[in-house]
């Protein structure tokens, strides 16, 4: 295979730049041609693409983001789209395609296949939901931004004796949740996996307030049903019962835009370079992930409509440790 493409796709990822940068300079270590695809799929429906050389992805591994930009492209969830993405890719005699995203992103590239063209996928998310990875790239950095902004919170919180509820991303998944809520020392982590009513988080926080302490910190995942808008307003209603006064906040964004840490960076180039090898030697129909260790490959069908799921015995530890 000598001439092939990267896209990325989704929700951007802080590392994807590293994979982009891998994918291009394992390529051309190959001998390959290789084009970077601008917004994702609407890049290859309006072929927006263009050839890129080592230095166009030089001074770029250290920025989140992604040079090449993301999208979300309902066009593509279509069979028109996709035929017109598939004709522009023949046309530009591209024979394989490399994309990096998160579940979304992943499942638009297993139709592709499903088409006969070559698609290997390199496990890209905050959210760290795609199963055949035991974490993507982005999710260490996400995670790092959020403690900074929780360790921040206790400080402020611990002055006034205030709760916070403090809302993290991760769509329907609650790790971002979990891991922010063990690693920041919080009161609880409410996330869809497994709900807890709000009279039991609010019970949580008044043992908490009676038990001394002087700050109390509840983590929600946004995809929880007591998101932190519900449960702000369920604990407004019941504020005399908390002890603690209560502010809520929302990182949104914010976790995403971060400048990726090591992990990151070497993950994603581990993971990209890998795709790009698969790739070059004909192992397509695969998402590339991290498993126990080493960047492996999944063939889309075990990796597609699957949730990975979540290890609720961190949920008891949690509690355990906010004593
Ligand atoms: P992520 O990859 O971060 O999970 P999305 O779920 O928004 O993000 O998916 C990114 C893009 O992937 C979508 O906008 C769409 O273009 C494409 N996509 C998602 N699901 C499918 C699907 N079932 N079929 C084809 N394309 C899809
Ligand atoms: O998939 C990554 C993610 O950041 C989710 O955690 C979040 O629900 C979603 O993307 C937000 O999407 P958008 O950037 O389109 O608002």
């Amino acid at each position: 295979m000598k001439r092939i493409a990267v896209l990325t796709s989704g929700g951007d990822a802080p590392g994807m730049n590293a994979a982009i940068r891998a994918v291009v300079r394992t390529g051309l270590a190959y001998g390959c041609t290789v084009f970077g695809v601008k917004h994702g799929y609407r890049g290859l429906i309006e072929d927006d693409m263009r050839e890129m050389g080592a230095r166009d992805v030089g001074g770029i591994i250290q920025m989140g983001g992604t040079v090449l930009g993301s999208a979300r492209c309902p066009e593509f969830k279509t069979d028109e789209g996709r035929q017109t993405a598939l004709a522009n890719l023949r046309n530009r005699g591209i024979e394989g395609l490399i994309v990096i995203g998160g579940n979304g992103s992943q499942s638009g590239a297993y139709e592709l296949t499903k088409l006969g063209f070559p698609v290997v996928g390199v496990a890209s998310t905050i959210d760290n939901d795609l199963f055949g990875s035991d974490i993507t790239i982005g999710v260490d950095t996400a995670l790092n931004i959020s403690l900074e902004a929780i360790d921040r919170l206790k400080v402020t919180a611990s002055s006034h004796r205030r709760a916070f509820v403090v809302e993290v991303m991760g769509r329907d998944s609650g790790y971002l949740a979990l891991m922010a809520a063990l690693a920041g020392g919080a009161e609880a982590a409410v996330i869809p996996e497994r709900e807890i009513p709000p009279e039991q988080i609010a019970q949580t926080l008044r043992e908490a307030y009676d038990r001394g302490k002087t700050n109390g910190i509840i983590v929600v995942a946004e995809g929880a049903t007591y998101n932190a808008e519900r449960l702000g307003q369920f604990f407004k209603d019941h504020q005399d019962t908390l002890g603690f006064e209560l502010r809520v906040t929302i990182l949104g964004h914010v976790q995403r835009g971060g400048t990726p840490g090591a992990f990151d960076r070497i993950l994603a180039t581990r993971l990209a370079a890998k795709a790009t090898k698969c790739l070059y030697e004909g192992e397509h129909g695969v998402l590339i992930g991290w498993l126990k260790g080493a960047a492996m490959p999944t063939p889309y069908p075990e990796v597609v409509g699957k949730h990975k799921p979540l290890d609720l015995e961190l949920l008891k530890l949690a509690d355990v440790l906010a004593q």
